[in-house]
């Protein structure tokens, strides 16, 4: 089959079960900001569905801006090393900024990235996540909001790729075998 869907091995979580987590996390950004605005920033490309789905859901004041970095040295390890292949457009002086990822794996990104807009003036920075791995407990890093935790496993959609394709999958879920080997 050339069908998308058929490629996975096991869906961790539904379209629906996604949207319902989102609008809860919506729902604490809300509060917490309490009507301040918020800068969210979406590191692309993996950002792109939560972030659409959850500046959606909240009802505060949003601008919204894009970060594009590349961790990886010439391995496939994350190196911890993160180079800005597109910066932001806004100033961030004074703003309360929200850092928004598709998952957490080692951690490495969003580490680097935290202390990189923090050291730009702003007001505060956190960190909203969709998934996260075990992994990222190693580093010493507040998230402040996250989805779920995943175990330990290759996951795509939702943003998530291999290779650059299943992002555009409505669930998450784990890739069958035969699609990597
Ligand atoms: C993935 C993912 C996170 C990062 C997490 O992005 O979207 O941004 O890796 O890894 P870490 O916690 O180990 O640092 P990737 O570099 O694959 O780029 P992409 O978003 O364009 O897929
Ligand atoms: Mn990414
Ligand atoms: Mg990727």
């Amino acid at each position: 089959s050339n069908a998308v869907k058929a490629d996975l091995a096991h869906v961790l979580y539904t379209k629906e079960e996604i949207q319902a987590r989102v609008e809860e996390l919506a729902a604490q950004i809300d509060k917490d900001y309490e009507g301040r605005e918020i800068l969210v920033v979406g590191v692309l490309k993996g950002a792109v569905m939560i972030m659409a789905d959850l500046v959606r859901a909240l009802n505060s004041h949003v601008t919204m801006d894009w970060m594009a970095v590349s961790s990886y040295g010439s391995g496939t390890q994350s190196s911890g090393v993160v180079r800005i292949l597109k910066d932001l457009d806004s100033d961030l002086m004074g703003k309360h900024v929200l850092i928004v990822e598709d998952i957490i794996d080692s951690g490495l990104t969003l580490s680097w990235l935290k202390s990189n807009l923090e050291s730009r003036g702003p007001a505060s920075v956190e960190i909203c996540a969709l998934l996260r791995k075990p992994e990222a407990s190693k580093v010493q890093i507040d998230v402040k909001y996250v989805g779920m935790d995943i175990p330990n496993e290759f996951v795509v959609g939702y943003g998530l790729d291999f290779a650059e394709k299943y992002r555009n999958l409505d669930c998450v879920g784990t890739l069958a075998p035969h699609i990597y080997q």
